[in-house]
């Protein structure tokens, strides 16, 4: 099968042919039909974080992935070739993969296959920050840092579903997006301190950007809140003196999770938000699009020229077939 690997940290990204995967008696072989961009895929590739996010070289980026049933294993019972599936799985920019039934759901009927691509990191992540660590009820306020990213979109979405009061800090024209899909409330990060402005404490912050937003939401949490963050540890000196919880989160993979998120996709309560499609030997492009958020990440300019082309929100997808 055709894959793109990268050979050594910091190297190229090389499309090569390797052998297709074989399955376990408890797996499931899907014919992918796209997979999409994280930054997970560039850091890991980078080698920079190699202490705690080890990769085996060579590698087959990717960890998310919509395609069809091509073969299961024998104990496998609940899917047959043929089935269309979305879910994570390690090493997606490939013709097959081999994965686990626990990590996949049916793929939505109404999005395509390129759409439900998009969706299982960035929507799990933030079903998992602001439900499952979060605690965020119907009738609370959650202040959500970077909600128009792809993980903040659908925090902002899956919280309005929930009945809580969203706020969101972005770019100023980012705001119309995220009224749009549910924020009550947008906080320029550019023009505005979130701290200063706020009135009403929160019950709950959701962190994707780290650093100093990270650090100033202790300031606007109600007693007793949790500060979640995707991308950095929480201080827990900081967290006890504010009486707050605070922890950094980590995706867990469940393919419960992306079937509750794919029903939500289906009854269009929540909407997918693809920026660009890139054929899977163009992979180095898409790369570098989304390097634009990655200063140093693989020796790219901080806004190299797919950055400036890109659309202004959004998920990256490799069409594989
Ligand atoms: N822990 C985990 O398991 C896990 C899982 C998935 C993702 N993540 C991490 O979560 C983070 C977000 O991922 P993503 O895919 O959503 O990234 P993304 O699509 O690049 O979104 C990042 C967003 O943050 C905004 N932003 C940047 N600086 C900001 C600031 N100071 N205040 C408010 N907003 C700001 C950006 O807006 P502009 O472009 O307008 O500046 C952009 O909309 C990444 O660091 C990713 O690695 C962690």
């Amino acid at each position: 099968m055709k894959a793109v690997r990268v050979l050594e940290y910091g190297g190229p990204l090389v499309l090569s042919d390797v052998p297709t995967p074989t399955i376990a008696r408890d797996e499931i072989l899907v014919k992918i039909k796209s997979t999409a961009v994280n930054h997970v895929d560039l850091v890991k590739a980078a080698g920079t974080a190699r202490q705690v996010l080890p990769i085996d070289l060579p590698w087959i980026p990717g960890h998310e992935f919509s395609g069809v049933v091509e073969r299961i294993g024998s104990d496998v019972a609940a899917w047959a070739p043929g089935d269309a599936v979305f879910g994570t799985g390690m090493g997606a920019y490939a013709e097959y993969l081999a994965v686990k039934p626990a990590l996949i759901a049916r793929k939505p009927s109404n999005l395509s296959f390129e759409e439900a691509a998009s969706v299982p990191v960035a929507a799990q992540t933030a079903w998992q920050g602001i439900f499952t660590h979060g605690h965020l009820e119907k009738g609370q306020t959650i202040l959500i840092h970077g909600g128009a990213g792809a993980v903040g979109a659908y925090a902002v979405q899956l919280g309005f579903h929930a009945g809580a009061t969203v706020i969101a800090t972005a770019s100023g024209d980012d705001e119309a997006y995220l009224d749009s899909i549910g924020a009550s409330r947008v906080i320029d990060y550019r023009e505005a301190q979130f701290e200063k402005v706020l009135r009403e404490k929160v019950d709950v912050v959701f962190d994707l950007v780290g650093g100093d937003a990270q650090k100033q939401s202790f300031l606007v949490l109600k007693e007793g809140g949790h500060l979640v963050s995707a991308v950095q540890p929480v201080s827990q000196e900081e967290a006890a003196m504010h009486h707050v919880s605070g922890v950094m989160m980590r995706l867990a993979p469940s393919g419960d999770v992306v079937g509750r998120i794919g029903r939500l996709l289906e009854e269009g309560t929540i909407r997918p938000d693809v920026a660009t499609v890139y054929a899977l030997q163009y992979a180095a492009q898409a790369w570098k699009d989304i390097a634009g958020n990655l200063p140093r990440v693989h020796g790219m300019p901080p806004s190299g020229l797919g950055a400036r082309s890109r659309k202004k929100h959004g998920k990256i997808v490799l069409r594989v077939a």
